[in-house]
């Protein structure tokens, strides 16, 4: 519907703007939990297209943090064996959840091409940008 879009077009704005912004965050995008699936969809993103606009629960970085609820900080993507290959050029990645009234709904899910970039500044930053989003989404 109408709504759903005016939402998703500013959260592509939101998208945009961290990507462009911020030198290391190549790739930048919103997962949501998909109704009453379990599973995540993209909603919006700037960056290259990806292949993975659906991820199951348990599955990849992102699918990891839908079930424990917490920031997950990959320093190097190579380390991982639970991981969902975007892009080649991809080192590092990081993942906060996207909390309404105490529920964790979805995520933003940033990828680098630089390795080792994420700071706690960095965890505190998306965590302040997730709440802000939550307000537009409630
Ligand atoms: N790498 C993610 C998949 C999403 S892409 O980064 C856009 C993961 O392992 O869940």
């Amino acid at each position: 519907n109408n709504e759903n879009l005016r939402i998703a077009e500013r959260l592509t704005l939101v998208c945009e703007l961290l990507q462009s912004e911020v030198a290391y965050y190549d790739w930048v995008g919103f997962y949501f939990k998909n109704g009453d699936k379990p599973e995540l969809k993209l909603e919006a993103f700037a960056g290259e297209p990806t292949d993975h606009t659906i991820i199951p629960f348990g599955k990849g970085i992102c699918g990891q943090v839908a079930v424990s609820n917490a920031n997950f900080v990959v320093p190097d993507v190579k380390a991982q064996d639970n991981y969902i290959a975007c892009s080649m050029y991809v080192k590092a990645e990081i993942v906060i959840p996207l909390f309404v009234d105490g529920e964790n709904i979805g995520q933003i899910d940033i990828d680098s091409h630089t390795p080792d970039p994420f700071t706690e500044e960095d965890e505190r930053f998306l965590e302040f940008v997730n709440q802000e989003v939550a307000k537009i989404l409630a």
